[in-house]
């Protein structure tokens, strides 16, 4: 155990109870195609929209845990890894795995992510996941690490979200209350009362959704944590903006949109729609009322957001190449109608017109390009408008992605 251990009750806990379960082995048939979510390799176009995926950077995992750093190493042998956790005992797993796998581009630190500027590094890619809400500043620790990004670098932040979660904090004040430490005894008594609860207990949905209360120390991670600050949307863009950085976006737009979860018919839709950006983020969030984690990426402030941002307020959008997100299947129905699966959202099935275009979509092809393939009759007006509300609800429902017009050039 660490002299910070010692202090830490953080840092105590991570010794004790590495997260999340250790891997043994990277390139076993089940765990080599294993990204995280949030792997530039699936989100490059919502990242950097402005320019072609790059596989050489220089990546940091901030509060690695056991396995993430040594993972992002694997996957992207051309690029620098820096993974940094308080917990050395989780370090000891990643270091394993680096010598396991011969890892020679990562590199492991004990260290806090708030004193990162201690490295006299800059990073394109940085993966907080889990971790700053865990912090006694989380402001602190995401400005420090806004520090160590490059001009165009983007952040990657997964946070506890406060709704979603109101079960787990109902049971952590109900362990607390009882004074439970994180002993394997009190680990005990947790998963006794877990199997005791009434299935009408608002906890019921949350085990079901989550990859956290199969194992020890994620029930100790969920049940008996020691700091766990959780987030609103309004929250999360307040840290983003204290900590002097810039929002970007969702990673996924499904959960704050109202496409997704109201018909368009309802007499509601239309003054929920007509919210301002953030309020209309804020009110999807009540209205879902289980969205658990909100993971979104930030960048600089000072990065021009004509490179980064999406908006089909303009006609712009016409010249975007629309990228199909990579877990995304196309199926078609007997009648020749494009169905666009992506689990666990529900399937959409496209009209005749928009299965035509979209058809089209091959990653290369901008929007324009994809009218032009197919030739419609109708005035550019007409298409133009049906283009844009197809797009735009591709987008808010997490199917599409887009490329910036000169991005693929
Ligand atoms: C819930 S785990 C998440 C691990 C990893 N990001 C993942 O998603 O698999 C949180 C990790 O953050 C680390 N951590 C907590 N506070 C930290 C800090 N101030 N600086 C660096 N790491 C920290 C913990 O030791 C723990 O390994």
């Amino acid at each position: 155990m660490t002299d910070n251990a010692t202090v830490d009750p953080v840092a105590s806990q991570y010794e004790r109870w590495i997260y999340p379960e250790p891997v043994e082995d990277l390139s076993a048939p089940q765990e080599r195609d294993l990204r995280a979510g949030c792997d530039p390799a699936r989100l490059s176009a919502a990242y950097w929209p402005d320019r072609r995926p790059r596989t050489a950077m220089k990546i940091l995992v901030a509060g690695c845990g056991a396995n993430l750093a040594a993972r992002y190493a694997f996957h992207y042998p051309e690029s620098r890894v820096v993974g940094i956790d308080i917990s050395a005992a989780s370090l000891a797993h990643e270091r394993r795995l680096k010598e396991r796998h011969a890892l020679d581009n990562l590199e492991l630190r004990l260290e806090r992510l708030e004193h990162i500027a201690c490295l006299g590094e800059s990073f394109d890619f940085i993966d907080t996941s889990g971790v700053l809400h865990h912090l006694p500043d989380p402001t602190q620790g995401l400005r420090a690490l806004g520090t160590v990004l490059e001009p165009d670098g983007v952040i990657f932040v997964m946070l506890y979200a406060k709704y979603g979660r109101a079960g787990v904090y109902m049971l952590q004040d109900l362990f607390r209350m009882m004074g439970l430490e994180q002993s394997e005894r009190d680990l005990a008594l947790v998963k006794d009362c877990l199997s005791t609860l009434k299935s009408d207990h608002p906890i019921h949905r949350y085990l079901r959704q989550s990859n956290d209360v199969d194992y020890d120390a994620g029930l100790v991670d969920t049940f008996l944590h020691r700091q766990d600050i959780p987030f609103t949307v309004q929250d999360c863009l307040r840290l983003v903006q204290d900590a002097g950085l810039a929002f970007q976006g969702w990673m996924e737009n499904f959960f704050y949109y109202p496409e997704a979860q109201i018909p368009r018919d309802a007499p509601f839709y239309a003054p929920l729609d007509g919210l301002p950006e953030p309020l209309r983020w804020q009110a999807m969030e009540l209205m879902h009322g289980h969205v658990s984690q909100h993971a979104f990426y930030a960048c600089r402030a000072d990065r021009d957001p004509a490179t980064y941002r999406i908006d089909f307020e303009t006609d712009r959008f016409m010249r975007y190449v629309p990228v199909r997100r990579w877990d995304l299947a196309l199926q078609e129905t007997p009648a020749g109608l494009l169905v666009l699966e992506r689990a666990p959202y529900p399937p959409l099935t496209l009209t005749p017109p928009q299965s035509l275009i979209l058809r089209q979509a091959d990653g290369q092809r901008s929007i324009e390009d994809c009218v032009r393939e197919v030739r419609f009759k109708d005035p550019p007006e007409v298409v133009r408008h049906f283009c844009r509300a197809l797009f735009q609800d591709l987008w808010r429902l997490g199917l599409y992605h887009y490329r910036l017009p000169g991005a693929l050039g």
